[in-house]
């Protein structure tokens, strides 16, 4: 169903990406390691689900490790545990592999660590990624939004370094948005171990506003409902062409069975309420006092010169290097969009959270 508010896995049920889902499945094939980009809501885990699904039908083993809330390598071989423990097949294939790995148990409950926190975590996480790269199988390992694990990017990095150089089989496939880690992993630098082998990178943009007005007419016709064009108008004036958002008004409407105006609204509020704790996050360690006052600055679009201005009104003077630093860490994790020197906002969520909620 077009409108189930989980992330997709099948095929049928992601609407207008399969050119993206094409080519992430051509990448693997070929052995190359791929990361999805895109704003949150865009789609990402749905496209990465429904990889897997796909993989899973031709030879090769699909893992999923949804790393948010994730912060250390011992919690990411947690994930990984789990993630293993759930594809029984792969279990069965390499669990004569895994059981030489230290700290390492496999029982009925499956796959367990001996140790809550692992001596020598980079290394368990490497031989567990070795005794997976041992059964010969193609495996792909799907980590969703990698960004989560920034703080330990040094080791991460190092591991997937190896890992590359050592088992062919072993594929990786990202999420996140463009920021800290995954620059890193974009674009590493001379002295990264995956220095001249970034994996591909695949965007998601959103919905255009035909894909998307297709997207709402299919999604209520599953449904035995039609929706009429003025309906669809205020949608995408409202909720633009993000799948999630429209997604979630389809819920509401097509589902719950709000009258239009209603599920229009509670979407929009809904929504608000994800962008506002997203935005809180982000600005927890940061100036919140300055980037909201980018933010507002650029809701409705302005070049640099407007921007500097209209941010010095509200906050006082500041230099140059710094508003550059703030409007490249807010492009990078896709609340603000810059094209040709104009700063915007794209999601129309985030710009009516940004003008009219307190962050
Ligand atoms: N191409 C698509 N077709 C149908 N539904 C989608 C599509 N992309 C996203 N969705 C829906 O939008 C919401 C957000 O998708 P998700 O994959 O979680 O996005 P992200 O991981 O980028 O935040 C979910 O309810 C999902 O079902
Ligand atoms: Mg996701």
């Amino acid at each position: 169903m077009l409108f189930d508010l989980r992330p997709k896995e099948q095929r049928e049920e992601l609407f207008g990406r399969n050119a993206e889902l094409s080519e992430i499945l051509r990448l693997l094939e070929a052995g190359r390691w791929v990361a999805v980009l895109g704003a949150r809501m865009t789609g990402k885990s749905s496209i990465i689900k429904t990889a897997g699904t796909e993989l899973s039908k031709q030879s090769f083993r699909f893992m999923y490790v949804n790393l948010l809330g994730v912060r250390s390598i011992d919690g990411f071989i947690s994930a990984i545990a789990d993630a293993i423990n759930r594809s029984k097949t792969l279990l069965d294939k390499a669990k004569d592999f895994l059981s030489l790995v230290e700290g390492v148990r496999i029982g009925i409950g499956g796959l367990s660590l001996t140790v809550p926190r692992a001596k020598r975590p980079v290394r368990t996480a490497f031989e567990i990624f070795s005794a997976l790269g041992s059964t010969k199988e193609r495996i792909v390992v799907a980590l969703d939004e990698v960004q989560e694990l920034s703080s330990v990017s040094r080791p991460l990095l190092e591991l997937l370094g190896r890992l590359f150089a050592t088992h062919r089989n072993l594929l990786f496939l990202f999420t996140g948005s463009q920021f800290g880690l995954m620059r890193t992993l974009l674009e590493p630098g001379a002295e990264s171990p995956l220095y001249g082998r970034p994996p591909a990178k695949i965007i998601l943009q959103p919905f255009d506003t035909k894909t998307a007005t297709e997207f709402l007419r299919c999604g209520f016709l599953e449904l035995g409902m039609t929706m009429g064009e003025t309906g669809i108008e205020e949608v995408l004036e409202r909720l633009d062409g993000i799948p999630g958002w429209l997604t979630l008004y389809g819920s509401k409407a097509g589902v719950e069975k709000l009258p239009h105006a209603a599920a229009l609204e509670e979407a929009v509020k809904d929504a608000e309420k994800i962008v506002v704790s997203e935005l809180r996050n982000f600005l927890a360690s940061r100036n919140k006092e300055l980037y909201i006052a980018v933010l507002r600055a650029a809701a409705y679009g302005a070049r640099w010169g407007d921007l500097k201005r209209a941010v010095e009104a509200r906050v006082g003077v500041v230099n140059s290097a710094r508003l550059a630093a703030a409007l490249r860490s807010l492009k990078a994790t896709m609340l603000l969009d810059e094209e040709e020197g104009l700063y915007r906002i794209i999601d129309p969520i985030v710009r009516k959270a940004v003008l009219t909620r307190r962050i």
